[in-house]
Protein backbone atom coordinates (compact mmCIF):
# COMPACT_ATOMS: atom_id res chain seq x y z
CA UNK A 1 0.00 0.00 0.00
CA UNK A 2 1.43 3.73 -0.98
CA UNK A 3 0.18 6.26 1.61
CA UNK A 4 0.13 9.36 0.10
CA UNK A 5 0.86 12.64 1.78
CA UNK A 6 -0.76 14.94 -0.62
CA UNK A 7 -4.21 13.77 -1.94
CA UNK A 8 -7.27 14.17 0.52
CA UNK A 9 -10.74 14.88 0.52
CA UNK A 10 -12.44 17.76 2.26
CA UNK A 11 -15.46 17.32 4.77
CA UNK A 12 -17.41 20.26 4.98
CA UNK A 13 -19.67 19.90 8.42
CA UNK A 14 -21.68 23.10 9.43
CA UNK A 15 -19.62 25.59 7.97
CA UNK A 16 -15.87 24.12 8.81
CA UNK A 17 -13.70 22.00 6.30
CA UNK A 18 -11.86 18.76 7.54
CA UNK A 19 -9.14 17.48 5.23
CA UNK A 20 -9.73 13.69 5.41
CA UNK A 21 -6.30 11.69 4.15
CA UNK A 22 -6.85 9.51 0.63
CA UNK A 23 -5.13 6.16 0.70
CA UNK A 24 -4.49 4.28 -1.90
CA UNK A 25 -4.03 0.69 -2.56
CA UNK A 26 -1.34 -1.21 -4.94
CA UNK A 27 -3.94 -1.60 -7.47
CA UNK A 28 -5.62 1.99 -7.52
CA UNK A 29 -8.32 0.85 -5.21
CA UNK A 30 -8.70 4.81 -3.26
CA UNK A 31 -10.27 5.19 0.18
CA UNK A 32 -10.91 7.84 2.65
CA UNK A 33 -9.28 7.64 5.88
CA UNK A 34 -11.84 8.20 8.71
CA UNK A 35 -9.84 7.24 11.35
CA UNK A 36 -9.42 10.26 12.98
CA UNK A 37 -12.80 11.48 12.01
CA UNK A 38 -14.74 10.70 15.04
CA UNK A 39 -12.04 12.45 17.18
CA UNK A 40 -12.09 15.64 15.24
CA UNK A 41 -15.77 16.25 14.55
CA UNK A 42 -17.68 14.19 17.12
CA UNK A 43 -19.17 12.38 13.66
CA UNK A 44 -19.08 8.79 12.96
CA UNK A 45 -19.82 7.15 9.41
CA UNK A 46 -22.83 5.29 8.34
CA UNK A 47 -22.46 2.20 6.46
CA UNK A 48 -25.30 -0.92 7.37
CA UNK A 49 -23.78 -4.19 5.78
CA UNK A 50 -20.33 -2.37 5.07
CA UNK A 51 -20.64 -2.31 1.47
CA UNK A 52 -18.43 1.34 1.64
CA UNK A 53 -16.39 0.39 3.71
CA UNK A 54 -12.96 -0.95 4.15
CA UNK A 55 -12.29 -2.66 7.02
CA UNK A 56 -8.49 -3.04 6.57
CA UNK A 57 -5.26 -3.02 4.20
CA UNK A 58 -4.21 -6.54 3.13
CA UNK A 59 -2.22 -8.39 0.51
CA UNK A 60 -4.04 -11.71 0.66
CA UNK A 61 -6.56 -11.11 -2.25
CA UNK A 62 -7.58 -8.96 -4.72
CA UNK A 63 -10.64 -8.76 -6.35
CA UNK A 64 -11.66 -6.39 -9.58
CA UNK A 65 -14.95 -6.63 -9.23
CA UNK A 66 -16.07 -4.85 -12.86
CA UNK A 67 -13.61 -6.79 -14.68
CA UNK A 68 -13.85 -10.03 -12.82
CA UNK A 69 -10.29 -10.55 -11.49
CA UNK A 70 -9.55 -12.87 -8.89
CA UNK A 71 -5.53 -12.99 -7.45
CA UNK A 72 -4.57 -14.69 -3.87
CA UNK A 73 -1.18 -13.52 -3.33
CA UNK A 74 -0.47 -11.81 -6.74
CA UNK A 75 -1.49 -14.92 -8.68
CA UNK A 76 -4.57 -15.11 -10.80
CA UNK A 77 -7.48 -17.81 -9.59
CA UNK A 78 -7.25 -19.31 -13.67
CA UNK A 79 -3.41 -20.21 -12.52
CA UNK A 80 -3.72 -21.55 -9.24
CA UNK A 81 -6.65 -23.55 -10.65
CA UNK A 82 -4.79 -25.27 -12.94
CA UNK A 83 -1.23 -25.71 -11.96
CA UNK A 84 -1.34 -26.21 -8.31
CA UNK A 85 -3.43 -28.95 -6.04
CA UNK A 86 -5.37 -27.72 -2.92
CA UNK A 87 -2.50 -27.74 -0.12
CA UNK A 88 -0.41 -25.88 -2.29
CA UNK A 89 -2.82 -23.09 -2.65
CA UNK A 90 -3.25 -23.21 1.24
CA UNK A 91 0.30 -22.66 2.12
CA UNK A 92 0.75 -19.58 -0.08
CA UNK A 93 -2.31 -18.38 1.31
CA UNK A 94 -0.94 -19.05 4.99
CA UNK A 95 2.50 -18.62 4.36
CA UNK A 96 2.43 -15.87 1.28
CA UNK A 97 4.42 -17.74 -1.19
CA UNK A 98 3.83 -20.82 -3.15
CA UNK A 99 6.24 -24.02 -1.52
CA UNK A 100 9.30 -25.25 -2.64
CA UNK A 101 10.00 -29.09 -2.96
CA UNK A 102 10.94 -29.62 0.23
CA UNK A 103 8.39 -27.57 1.69
CA UNK A 104 5.22 -28.84 0.19
CA UNK A 105 6.63 -32.91 0.57
CA UNK A 106 6.99 -31.67 4.61
CA UNK A 107 3.23 -29.94 4.46
CA UNK A 108 1.79 -33.11 3.03
CA UNK A 109 3.52 -35.08 5.43
CA UNK A 110 2.23 -32.68 8.61
CA UNK A 111 -1.27 -32.57 7.09
CA UNK A 112 -0.54 -36.72 7.45
CA UNK A 113 0.57 -36.95 10.75
CA UNK A 114 -2.12 -34.43 12.33
CA UNK A 115 -5.19 -36.02 10.36
CA UNK A 116 -6.46 -38.31 13.07
CA UNK A 117 -8.92 -36.71 15.12
CA UNK A 118 -8.61 -37.81 19.68
CA UNK A 119 -10.23 -41.68 19.62
CA UNK A 120 -12.65 -39.62 22.38
CA UNK A 121 -14.31 -37.34 20.02
CA UNK A 122 -15.28 -39.91 17.54
CA UNK A 123 -18.18 -40.42 20.54
CA UNK A 124 -19.80 -37.01 19.77
CA UNK A 125 -20.61 -38.00 16.91
CA UNK A 126 -23.05 -40.65 18.32
CA UNK A 127 -24.75 -38.20 19.96
CA UNK A 128 -25.92 -36.00 17.15
CA UNK A 129 -29.76 -36.52 15.98
CA UNK A 130 -29.65 -38.33 13.19
CA UNK A 131 -31.15 -35.57 10.96
CA UNK A 132 -28.33 -32.80 12.43
CA UNK A 133 -26.66 -30.91 9.94
CA UNK A 134 -23.28 -31.32 8.99
CA UNK A 135 -22.47 -27.49 9.41
CA UNK A 136 -23.75 -27.80 12.85
CA UNK A 137 -21.77 -30.69 13.65
CA UNK A 138 -18.42 -29.53 11.54
CA UNK A 139 -18.62 -26.12 13.80
CA UNK A 140 -19.08 -27.66 16.92
CA UNK A 141 -16.55 -30.20 16.51
CA UNK A 142 -13.76 -27.48 15.70
CA UNK A 143 -14.66 -25.75 18.64
CA UNK A 144 -14.12 -28.71 20.35
CA UNK A 145 -10.91 -29.21 18.94
CA UNK A 146 -9.49 -26.70 21.49
CA UNK A 147 -10.78 -28.63 24.28
CA UNK A 148 -8.43 -31.36 23.31
CA UNK A 149 -5.43 -28.99 22.14
CA UNK A 150 -6.12 -25.85 25.00
CA UNK A 151 -2.34 -24.98 24.11
CA UNK A 152 -4.20 -22.79 21.94
CA UNK A 153 -5.75 -21.05 24.45
CA UNK A 154 -3.03 -21.03 26.90
CA UNK A 155 -0.39 -19.46 24.85
CA UNK A 156 -1.29 -18.71 21.13
CA UNK A 157 1.33 -17.72 20.03
CA UNK A 158 3.93 -20.60 20.53
CA UNK A 159 1.11 -23.05 19.26
CA UNK A 160 0.24 -21.15 16.34
CA UNK A 161 1.87 -23.47 13.44
CA UNK A 162 0.53 -26.62 15.06
CA UNK A 163 -2.95 -25.14 15.16
CA UNK A 164 -2.95 -24.42 11.74
CA UNK A 165 -1.96 -27.78 11.02
CA UNK A 166 -4.04 -29.13 12.92
CA UNK A 167 -7.09 -27.66 11.14
CA UNK A 168 -6.48 -27.82 8.08
CA UNK A 169 -5.52 -31.44 8.23
CA UNK A 170 -8.38 -32.36 10.56
CA UNK A 171 -10.99 -30.63 8.93
CA UNK A 172 -11.47 -33.17 6.26
CA UNK A 173 -11.89 -35.97 9.15
CA UNK A 174 -14.52 -34.11 10.92
CA UNK A 175 -16.29 -33.63 7.67
CA UNK A 176 -16.07 -37.36 6.53
CA UNK A 177 -16.93 -38.33 9.96
CA UNK A 178 -20.41 -36.22 9.94
CA UNK A 179 -20.91 -37.64 6.85
CA UNK A 180 -20.62 -41.26 7.60
CA UNK A 181 -22.68 -40.23 10.75
CA UNK A 182 -25.81 -38.96 8.68
CA UNK A 183 -25.12 -42.57 6.47
CA UNK A 184 -25.21 -44.34 9.44
CA UNK A 185 -21.94 -46.02 8.27
CA UNK A 186 -18.88 -46.83 10.25
CA UNK A 187 -16.58 -44.17 9.51
CA UNK A 188 -13.20 -44.45 8.27
CA UNK A 189 -9.69 -43.09 9.16
CA UNK A 190 -7.15 -41.26 6.77
CA UNK A 191 -4.47 -42.63 5.33
CA UNK A 192 -1.07 -41.76 5.09
CA UNK A 193 -0.44 -42.96 1.47
CA UNK A 194 -3.26 -40.73 -0.10
CA UNK A 195 -2.83 -37.44 -0.74
CA UNK A 196 -5.02 -34.77 0.77
CA UNK A 197 -8.18 -35.02 -1.36
CA UNK A 198 -7.57 -38.60 -2.09
CA UNK A 199 -7.45 -39.05 1.80
CA UNK A 200 -11.07 -37.55 1.84
CA UNK A 201 -12.74 -38.91 -1.10
CA UNK A 202 -11.84 -42.27 0.40
CA UNK A 203 -12.77 -41.26 3.73
CA UNK A 204 -16.54 -40.23 2.26
CA UNK A 205 -16.87 -43.09 -0.17
CA UNK A 206 -15.07 -46.23 1.24
CA UNK A 207 -16.86 -48.70 3.28
CA UNK A 208 -16.32 -52.38 4.01
CA UNK A 209 -18.28 -53.74 1.05
CA UNK A 210 -16.98 -51.03 -1.22
CA UNK A 211 -13.24 -50.67 -1.92
CA UNK A 212 -13.34 -46.77 -3.11
CA UNK A 213 -10.14 -46.35 -4.86
CA UNK A 214 -9.63 -42.15 -5.65
CA UNK A 215 -10.17 -41.35 -9.58
CA UNK A 216 -7.19 -39.05 -10.03
CA UNK A 217 -9.85 -36.93 -12.64
CA UNK A 218 -11.83 -36.22 -9.49
CA UNK A 219 -9.61 -35.82 -7.08
CA UNK A 220 -8.22 -33.18 -9.50
CA UNK A 221 -11.22 -31.84 -9.78
CA UNK A 222 -11.70 -31.63 -6.29
CA UNK A 223 -8.56 -29.66 -5.86
CA UNK A 224 -9.95 -27.23 -8.08
CA UNK A 225 -12.90 -26.34 -6.43
CA UNK A 226 -11.78 -26.17 -3.07
CA UNK A 227 -8.89 -23.59 -4.72
CA UNK A 228 -11.71 -21.77 -5.87
CA UNK A 229 -13.32 -21.41 -3.03
CA UNK A 230 -9.92 -20.95 -0.94
CA UNK A 231 -10.25 -17.25 -0.03
CA UNK A 232 -12.39 -13.97 -0.77
CA UNK A 233 -10.72 -11.34 0.96
CA UNK A 234 -13.44 -9.47 3.56
CA UNK A 235 -16.61 -11.62 3.20
CA UNK A 236 -19.23 -12.62 5.60
CA UNK A 237 -17.45 -15.31 7.34
CA UNK A 238 -14.23 -13.79 6.60
CA UNK A 239 -14.95 -11.10 8.79
CA UNK A 240 -16.91 -12.60 11.40
CA UNK A 241 -13.30 -15.01 11.99
CA UNK A 242 -11.68 -11.71 12.35
CA UNK A 243 -14.30 -10.00 14.77
CA UNK A 244 -14.14 -13.29 16.78
CA UNK A 245 -10.30 -13.56 16.88
CA UNK A 246 -9.60 -9.70 17.46
CA UNK A 247 -11.15 -9.92 21.01
CA UNK A 248 -8.36 -12.84 21.81
CA UNK A 249 -10.58 -15.33 21.24
CA UNK A 250 -8.70 -18.59 19.91
CA UNK A 251 -8.51 -19.97 16.26
CA UNK A 252 -10.06 -22.87 17.20
CA UNK A 253 -13.27 -20.76 18.47
CA UNK A 254 -12.93 -18.09 15.60
CA UNK A 255 -13.08 -20.81 12.60
CA UNK A 256 -15.75 -22.53 14.38
CA UNK A 257 -18.13 -18.78 13.94
CA UNK A 258 -16.70 -18.54 10.97
CA UNK A 259 -18.54 -22.33 9.86
CA UNK A 260 -21.42 -20.77 11.28
CA UNK A 261 -21.48 -17.80 9.28
CA UNK A 262 -21.02 -19.42 5.81
CA UNK A 263 -23.57 -21.78 6.45
CA UNK A 264 -25.94 -18.88 5.53
CA UNK A 265 -27.90 -19.41 2.38
CA UNK A 266 -26.77 -15.99 1.22
CA UNK A 267 -23.14 -17.06 1.33
CA UNK A 268 -22.48 -20.61 1.39
CA UNK A 269 -25.39 -22.17 2.08
CA UNK A 270 -25.89 -20.79 -1.86
CA UNK A 271 -24.58 -23.90 -2.89
CA UNK A 272 -27.25 -26.26 -1.57
CA UNK A 273 -29.86 -23.82 -2.11
CA UNK A 274 -29.31 -23.62 -5.86
CA UNK A 275 -29.92 -27.64 -5.94
CA UNK A 276 -32.40 -27.25 -4.02
CA UNK A 277 -34.28 -24.66 -6.05
CA UNK A 278 -33.35 -26.58 -9.30
CA UNK A 279 -35.04 -30.00 -7.90
CA UNK A 280 -38.19 -27.62 -7.07
CA UNK A 281 -38.16 -27.16 -11.16
CA UNK A 282 -37.68 -30.47 -11.91
CA UNK A 283 -39.85 -32.11 -9.88
CA UNK A 284 -42.77 -29.49 -10.27
CA UNK A 285 -44.05 -29.80 -13.84
CA UNK A 286 -45.64 -26.55 -13.62
CA UNK A 287 -43.05 -24.79 -12.23
CA UNK A 288 -40.68 -23.52 -15.16
CA UNK A 289 -37.92 -21.20 -15.50
CA UNK A 290 -39.43 -18.19 -16.46
CA UNK A 291 -41.68 -18.46 -13.23
CA UNK A 292 -38.57 -19.14 -10.85
CA UNK A 293 -37.23 -15.75 -12.45
CA UNK A 294 -40.58 -13.87 -12.11
CA UNK A 295 -40.64 -15.11 -8.46
CA UNK A 296 -36.73 -13.70 -8.04
CA UNK A 297 -38.06 -10.09 -9.49
CA UNK A 298 -41.18 -9.89 -7.09
CA UNK A 299 -40.19 -7.16 -4.47
CA UNK A 300 -42.75 -8.63 -2.56
CA UNK A 301 -41.62 -12.02 -2.52
CA UNK A 302 -38.08 -12.98 -0.51
CA UNK A 303 -37.25 -15.06 -2.93
CA UNK A 304 -34.05 -14.90 -4.48
CA UNK A 305 -31.92 -16.40 -7.24
CA UNK A 306 -29.23 -18.98 -5.84
CA UNK A 307 -26.10 -18.80 -7.16
CA UNK A 308 -26.99 -15.30 -8.64
CA UNK A 309 -25.40 -11.91 -7.75
CA UNK A 310 -22.83 -10.59 -5.71
CA UNK A 311 -21.76 -7.69 -3.37
CA UNK A 312 -18.71 -7.25 -5.58
CA UNK A 313 -18.56 -8.35 -8.77
CA UNK A 314 -20.59 -6.77 -11.16
CA UNK A 315 -19.55 -9.14 -13.97
CA UNK A 316 -19.68 -12.89 -14.60
CA UNK A 317 -18.00 -14.64 -11.34
CA UNK A 318 -14.20 -15.77 -12.40
CA UNK A 319 -14.71 -18.87 -9.67
CA UNK A 320 -18.31 -19.37 -11.94
CA UNK A 321 -16.64 -19.58 -15.05
CA UNK A 322 -13.62 -22.11 -13.60
CA UNK A 323 -16.39 -24.18 -11.71
CA UNK A 324 -18.65 -25.02 -14.94
CA UNK A 325 -15.65 -26.00 -16.98
CA UNK A 326 -15.21 -28.07 -14.27
CA UNK A 327 -18.42 -29.47 -13.85
CA UNK A 328 -18.55 -30.59 -17.59
CA UNK A 329 -15.38 -32.38 -17.10
CA UNK A 330 -16.24 -34.56 -14.54
CA UNK A 331 -19.74 -35.47 -15.63
CA UNK A 332 -17.99 -36.32 -18.97
CA UNK A 333 -15.16 -37.90 -17.35
CA UNK A 334 -18.18 -39.68 -14.76
CA UNK A 335 -20.78 -40.39 -18.14
CA UNK A 336 -23.34 -38.76 -15.80
CA UNK A 337 -26.23 -37.16 -17.43
CA UNK A 338 -27.80 -34.79 -15.22
CA UNK A 339 -31.02 -32.96 -15.91
CA UNK A 340 -29.87 -30.37 -13.41
CA UNK A 341 -27.58 -28.91 -15.25
CA UNK A 342 -29.71 -28.46 -17.98
CA UNK A 343 -32.30 -26.55 -15.63
CA UNK A 344 -29.10 -24.68 -14.80
CA UNK A 345 -27.85 -23.58 -18.08
CA UNK A 346 -31.42 -22.88 -18.74
CA UNK A 347 -31.60 -20.56 -16.11
CA UNK A 348 -28.35 -19.10 -16.61
CA UNK A 349 -29.47 -17.94 -20.36
CA UNK A 350 -32.97 -16.75 -19.27
CA UNK A 351 -31.50 -14.60 -16.06
CA UNK A 352 -28.31 -13.49 -18.41
CA UNK A 353 -31.01 -12.36 -20.86
CA UNK A 354 -33.33 -10.23 -18.12
CA UNK A 355 -33.13 -6.88 -18.19
CA UNK A 356 -33.93 -6.87 -14.57
CA UNK A 357 -30.54 -9.16 -13.65
CA UNK A 358 -28.99 -7.08 -16.56
CA UNK A 359 -29.53 -3.61 -15.28
CA UNK A 360 -28.47 -4.34 -11.51
CA UNK A 361 -25.57 -6.78 -12.95
CA UNK A 362 -26.27 -9.88 -11.77
CA UNK A 363 -24.55 -12.96 -12.69
CA UNK A 364 -23.93 -16.54 -11.75
CA UNK A 365 -21.18 -16.87 -8.63
CA UNK A 366 -19.07 -19.35 -7.44
CA UNK A 367 -22.08 -21.67 -5.93
CA UNK A 368 -24.06 -21.72 -9.09
CA UNK A 369 -21.65 -24.72 -10.49
CA UNK A 370 -19.71 -26.22 -7.76
CA UNK A 371 -22.98 -27.68 -6.01
CA UNK A 372 -23.42 -29.78 -9.83
CA UNK A 373 -20.21 -30.55 -9.44
CA UNK A 374 -20.35 -32.09 -5.98
CA UNK A 375 -23.70 -33.67 -6.81
CA UNK A 376 -21.87 -35.66 -10.06
CA UNK A 377 -19.03 -36.81 -7.70
CA UNK A 378 -21.82 -38.15 -5.25
CA UNK A 379 -21.96 -35.81 -2.69
CA UNK A 380 -24.96 -35.11 -1.24
CA UNK A 381 -26.52 -31.82 -1.07
CA UNK A 382 -26.01 -31.09 2.74
CA UNK A 383 -22.63 -31.26 2.44
CA UNK A 384 -21.88 -29.07 0.08
CA UNK A 385 -21.32 -26.07 2.24
CA UNK A 386 -18.95 -28.05 4.62
CA UNK A 387 -16.84 -28.84 1.34
CA UNK A 388 -17.32 -25.13 0.75
CA UNK A 389 -15.67 -24.76 4.78
CA UNK A 390 -12.84 -27.48 3.79
CA UNK A 391 -11.97 -25.12 1.05
CA UNK A 392 -12.17 -21.57 2.70
CA UNK A 393 -10.54 -22.36 5.59
CA UNK A 394 -7.25 -21.44 4.62
CA UNK A 395 -8.09 -18.34 3.59
CA UNK A 396 -10.04 -18.00 6.86
CA UNK A 397 -6.64 -18.41 8.30
CA UNK A 398 -4.74 -16.14 6.56
CA UNK A 399 -7.10 -13.33 6.99
CA UNK A 400 -7.11 -14.03 11.03
CA UNK A 401 -3.20 -14.28 11.46
CA UNK A 402 -2.58 -11.07 9.19
CA UNK A 403 -5.38 -9.27 11.72
CA UNK A 404 -3.56 -10.54 14.78
CA UNK A 405 0.04 -9.53 13.58
CA UNK A 406 -1.16 -6.53 11.72
CA UNK A 407 -0.19 -3.26 13.50
CA UNK A 408 -3.80 -1.73 13.15
CA UNK A 409 -4.93 -4.58 15.35
CA UNK A 410 -7.94 -3.26 17.74
CA UNK A 411 -10.71 -5.34 18.71
CA UNK A 412 -13.62 -4.73 16.54
CA UNK A 413 -16.49 -2.58 17.39
CA UNK A 414 -18.48 -0.85 15.15
CA UNK A 415 -19.98 2.45 16.29
CA UNK A 416 -24.48 2.76 16.14
CA UNK A 417 -26.53 5.89 15.46
CA UNK A 418 -29.11 5.26 18.88
CA UNK A 419 -32.68 5.93 17.43
CA UNK A 420 -34.83 4.62 20.21
CA UNK A 421 -37.03 6.31 22.73
CA UNK A 422 -35.68 8.42 24.74
CA UNK A 423 -34.92 8.23 28.66
CA UNK A 424 -37.94 7.04 30.64
CA UNK A 425 -38.78 6.75 34.00
CA UNK A 426 -39.25 3.53 35.33
CA UNK A 427 -42.76 2.72 37.24
CA UNK A 428 -41.83 0.56 40.29
CA UNK A 429 -45.21 -1.09 39.90
CA UNK A 430 -44.93 -1.85 36.50
CA UNK A 431 -44.91 -5.84 36.93
CA UNK A 432 -48.64 -5.77 38.69
N1 LIG B 1 -32.01 -12.70 -7.22
C1 LIG B 1 -32.83 -11.64 -7.42
N2 LIG B 1 -32.48 -10.36 -7.17
C2 LIG B 1 -31.24 -10.15 -6.70
C3 LIG B 1 -30.34 -11.20 -6.47
C4 LIG B 1 -30.77 -12.51 -6.76
N3 LIG B 1 -29.94 -13.57 -6.56
N4 LIG B 1 -29.18 -10.71 -5.98
C5 LIG B 1 -29.36 -9.37 -5.91
N5 LIG B 1 -30.59 -9.04 -6.35
C6 LIG B 1 -31.16 -7.67 -6.49
C7 LIG B 1 -31.53 -7.10 -5.14
O1 LIG B 1 -32.86 -7.42 -4.80
C8 LIG B 1 -31.32 -5.63 -5.37
O2 LIG B 1 -32.40 -5.15 -6.13
P1 LIG B 1 -32.91 -3.61 -5.93
O3 LIG B 1 -31.74 -2.75 -6.31
O4 LIG B 1 -34.07 -3.50 -6.84
O5 LIG B 1 -33.26 -3.48 -4.48
C9 LIG B 1 -30.08 -5.58 -6.27
O6 LIG B 1 -30.11 -6.83 -6.97
C10 LIG B 1 -28.78 -5.43 -5.53
O7 LIG B 1 -28.66 -6.52 -4.62
P2 LIG B 1 -28.24 -6.39 -3.11
O8 LIG B 1 -29.18 -7.18 -2.26
O9 LIG B 1 -28.02 -4.97 -2.73
O10 LIG B 1 -26.85 -7.12 -3.16
P3 LIG B 1 -26.00 -7.53 -1.92
O11 LIG B 1 -24.61 -7.17 -2.23
O12 LIG B 1 -26.54 -6.99 -0.66
O13 LIG B 1 -26.19 -9.12 -1.88
C11 LIG B 1 -25.93 -11.39 -2.41
C12 LIG B 1 -25.31 -10.01 -2.48
C13 LIG B 1 -24.90 -12.40 -2.89
C14 LIG B 1 -26.27 -11.71 -0.95
C15 LIG B 1 -27.19 -11.44 -3.29
O14 LIG B 1 -26.83 -11.22 -4.63
C16 LIG B 1 -27.96 -12.74 -3.15
O15 LIG B 1 -28.79 -12.86 -2.26
N6 LIG B 1 -27.71 -13.75 -4.03
C17 LIG B 1 -28.34 -15.05 -3.90
C18 LIG B 1 -27.61 -15.87 -2.85
C19 LIG B 1 -26.26 -16.34 -3.35
O16 LIG B 1 -26.13 -16.87 -4.44
N7 LIG B 1 -25.23 -16.20 -2.50
C20 LIG B 1 -23.86 -16.62 -2.81
C21 LIG B 1 -22.94 -15.47 -2.99
S1 LIG B 1 -21.34 -15.90 -3.71
C22 LIG B 1 -20.55 -16.95 -2.60
C23 LIG B 1 -20.50 -16.54 -1.19
O17 LIG B 1 -20.43 -15.38 -0.84
O18 LIG B 1 -20.51 -17.43 -0.36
Amino acid sequence: MTEHTNPTAKLEIDGKTYELPIIEGTQGDRAIDVRALRQNTGLVTYDPSYGNTGSCTSNITYINGDKGTLWYRGYSIDDLAEHCTFLDVAYLLVHGFLPNRKERANFSQLMNTHSMLHEDMRHFFNLFPEHAHPMAMLSAMVVTLSTFYPEMVANPDESIDITVTRLLSKIRTIAAFAYKKMKGHPIVYPRKDLSYCANFLNMMFWTPVNDYKPDPVIVKALNQLLILQADHEQNCSSTVVKAVGSSGANLYASISAGVSALWGPLHGGANQAVIEMLESILSDPTLTVQKVIERAKDKDDPFRLFGFGHRVYRTYDPRAKIAKKICHTIMTHLGVKDSLLDIAQELEAAALADPYFQQRHLYPNVDFYTGLSYRAIGIPTNMFTVLFAIGRLPGWIAQWLEMRDGTEHRIYRPRQIYVGPDQRKLDKNWIQ
